[in-house]
């Protein structure tokens, strides 16, 4: 099954609580493949572009404060389906509907402080890479382990 690449950043919630790690391997123990990561403190220009989709909502001025107030770590992980895979480890927006078993449903109480971003789509997917990562910072290479993660080609 062919590859997909997502894009998945830990909030500023999730760095000062000290959860990088927990997030970053619940990843690695699915299985998805980590292609880049960076770090870096988001400005309101980045964060407009981001969630351009968002800009007119009412909670828009309560999420530029939130995602700019603080360091993010910024990643991309590659596997087949990776974007729904993703969305289903983190759990519902809202953490109150999100099961236990998710990021959000494990780690958090609230709508706003949701703990990780990921792409809802293969065009936002696609969009957001650009948007933090140059091509060049994206790394092609072989796990030995894939061939026991996925049973076809
Ligand atoms: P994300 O884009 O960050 O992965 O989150 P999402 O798809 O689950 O949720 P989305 O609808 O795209 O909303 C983006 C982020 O805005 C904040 N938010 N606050 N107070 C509110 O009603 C509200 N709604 C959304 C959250 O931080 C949400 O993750
Ligand atoms: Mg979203």
């Amino acid at each position: 099954m062919a590859s997909e690449r997502t894009f998945i950043m830990i909030k500023p919630d999730g760095v000062q609580r000290g959860l990088v790690g927990e997030i970053v391997s619940r990843f690695e123990r699915r299985g998805l493949k980590l292609v880049a990561m960076r770090m870096l403190t988001i400005d309101e220009a980045l964060a407009r572009r981001h969630y351009a989709a968002h800009v007119d909502k009412g909670f828009f001025p309560a999420l530029l404060a939130y995602i700019t107030s603080s360091p993010v770590v910024a990643m991309v992980w590659e596997a087949p389906s990776a974007i729904s895979l993703a969305r289903q480890m983190l759990g519902s927006t809202d953490a109150t509907q999100a099961p236990g078993g998710t990021l959000r449903g494990d780690f958090c109480l609230d709508i706003g402080f949701n703990l990780v971003h990921g792409s809802d789509s293969s065009p936002a997917a696609q969009r957001e890479i650009e948007l933090f990562f140059d091509p060049d910072l994206l790394m092609n290479y072989d796990k030995d382990l894939d061939r026991w993660l996925c049973d076809s080609d």
